[in-house]
């Protein structure tokens, strides 16, 4: 059985005081779920404030990238040293880094391999735009997504690996994926190269989100798919509909 994760991310939104109003609003509720992982995707500058409120609970802190060196000369980036100190999660290869930030499979690669080194759980994000998808390439864009994301990766470390499945057009658009969509998708597109490059029984440990658009209404279309292990969830995450998908998640 895999554990559903459902993860907040929570983009370049909140100051410290305003991270702290919305972790006061969310964790009442949240810590009583136990039987799903959730975690708060936060900015950099919010971290110490909300893993010291999360300090006794169950409740995971991520960030939204982590370079893959311990430290140097890359002006502006942020270390898995510096991040571990706080968090066990961080979200590598989003769309918006990868749209906006020059971020390629290769550097999610690095970023991915360098976070499970630490300890850090990788949430690893791939997807197709909508051209992509429009042009009946979806399946074959997210496999090499997959296939570079996931090059020379320790199987050792693998299971600790979270695939969070997001169709780019669907991301804050409120154009939601079809659920059952979504789940071949993942069943071709992130399963099949999880067993060729780890092997059956690993590949079926390993945790998929799906993300974009979810929100409290239909979130639970998406856990009732045999692929789908939780989301990974934009907008509706800065609101307590968060605390309604993460129920969903536990029925
Ligand atoms: P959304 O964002 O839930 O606002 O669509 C999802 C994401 O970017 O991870």
């Amino acid at each position: 059985m895999r554990k559903p994760i459902v993860a907040g991310n929570w983009k370049m939104h909140k100051t410290v005081a305003e991270a702290e109003e919305l972790v006061n609003v969310l964790s009442g509720d949240l810590e009583k779920i136990t039987s799903v992982e959730s975690v708060f995707c936060v900015p950099f500058t919010c971290l110490s404030k909300v893993s010291s409120l999360l300090k006794e609970s169950h409740i995971g802190v991520g960030v939204q990238n982590i370079h893959w060196a311990d430290y140097g000369a890359f002006t502006g980036e942020i270390s898995p040293l510096m991040v571990k100190e706080f968090a066990n999660y961080a979200i590598i290869g989003h769309s918006e880094r990868r749209t906006f930030f020059g971020e390629t499979d290769i550097t999610v690669n690095k970023r991915l391999s360098t976070a499970l080194k630490h300890g850090i759980v990788p949430i690893m994000c791939v997807g197709e735009t909508l051209e992509e998808n429009q042009k009946g390439n979806t399946v074959e864009v997210i496999t090499h997504q997959m296939e570079i994301g996931l090059r020379e990766i320790e199987k050792s470390l693998a299971g600790n690996i979270v695939i969070a499945y997001e169709p780019i057009w669907a991301i804050g658009t409120g154009l939601a994926c079809d659920p059952t969509t979504a789940n071949n998708i993942i069943l071709q597109a992130i399963r099949k190269p999880l067993e060729k490059i780890f092997g059956l029984e690993l590949s079926q440990s390993i945790r998929v989100q799906y993300g974009g658009s979810v929100n409290g209404g239909n979130a639970y279309d998406y856990f009732s798919q045999s692929e789908i292990d939780g989301a990974l969830v934009g907008g509706a995450s800065l609101k307590s509909d968060f605390i309604d998908i993460v129920k969903a998640a536990a029925k």
